[in-house]
């Protein structure tokens, strides 16, 4: 199904459209593509993170998402931003760049199922939080970058092609998926494969969103077909 196909529920767009609350800062855009990814967590105790607090307003658009039983974690640099905490929802200050302080959050509230980046926005930071978190989440998890025009920006520290950009680093990942053996004979020798991708089901982009699909190790040997002697595999 397409993040576009009239089958998927527009609970988020009706939220976004008729919000009388707090300020949402989202692009139109990224809502279908939220749904694509989110909605299997509907009603469902999971933990979900945001990087980025803003107005409050997001955090109440998940809360009613995904809701009663979802524990919404949202935590930002700017300490008034914790009067925007709520029953269900929890905001925690610190810098999303700090391991330490991420790892609190993580010790605090349980591995997150789902993480959404709307945070800095700047290279080194969005790369930091990734490093540290995505290894923390559920084995079964989503990890959702926004923004990513950034990865494009030189005030982000960002530029085309320029090595680091967490775009450039996703890159890297969808070759290291490549990577490994396939069967007793053939592999990807020169592909190197990290710790991350052997946690990695899929890498997904969007113009200005990058989706990590975190998954239990598949082992790609395991679903090759029966080896016959001189015939061709590909
Ligand atoms: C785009 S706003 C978030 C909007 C909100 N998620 C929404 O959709 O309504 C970005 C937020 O990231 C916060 N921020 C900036 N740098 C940060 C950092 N290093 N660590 C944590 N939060 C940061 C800002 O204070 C700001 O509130």
């Amino acid at each position: 199904m397409t993040p576009f196909s009239g089958r998927l529920s527009v609970a988020l767009q009706e939220y976004f459209w008729t919000n009388k609350g707090r300020p949402i800062n989202k692009w139109v855009r990224y809502l279908p593509i939220y749904e694509r990814y989110f909605a299997p967590f509907r009603n469902r105790r999971i933990v979900f993170l945001e990087i980025g607090t803003g107005q409050g307003g997001s955090s109440q658009m998940w809360k009613h998402y995904f809701g009663p039983a979802a524990d919404i974690v949202t935590i930002d640099i700017r300490p008034e931003c914790a009067a925007f905490a709520d029953e269900q929802v929890s905001v925690r200050t610190g810098d999303q760049s700090d391991p330490a302080f991420l790892k609190s959050i993580v010790d605090e509230f349980g591995a997150p199922d789902i993480v959404l980046d709307d945070g800095s926005h700047v290279m080194e930071h969005v790369n930091a939080t990734f490093r540290f978190l995505y290894p923390q989440m559920m084995r079964d998890a989503i990890y959702m970058v926004e923004d990513m025009h950034t990865a494009y920006w030189p005030n982000w520290n960002g530029g085309l092609r320029k090595p680091g950009t967490f775009i450039e680093e996703m890159k890297n990942l969808v070759d290291e998926l490549h990577g490994g053996p396939l069967n007793e004979t053939q592999n990807v020798h020169d592909v190197p494969v990290s710790e991350i991708s052997k946690l990695t089901r899929a890498v997904h982009f969007y113009p200005s969103i990058v989706v990590v699909e975190k998954g239990a190790f598949v082992n790609k040997e395991a679903f090759s077909i029966p080896f016959v002697e001189g015939q061709t595999i590909w």
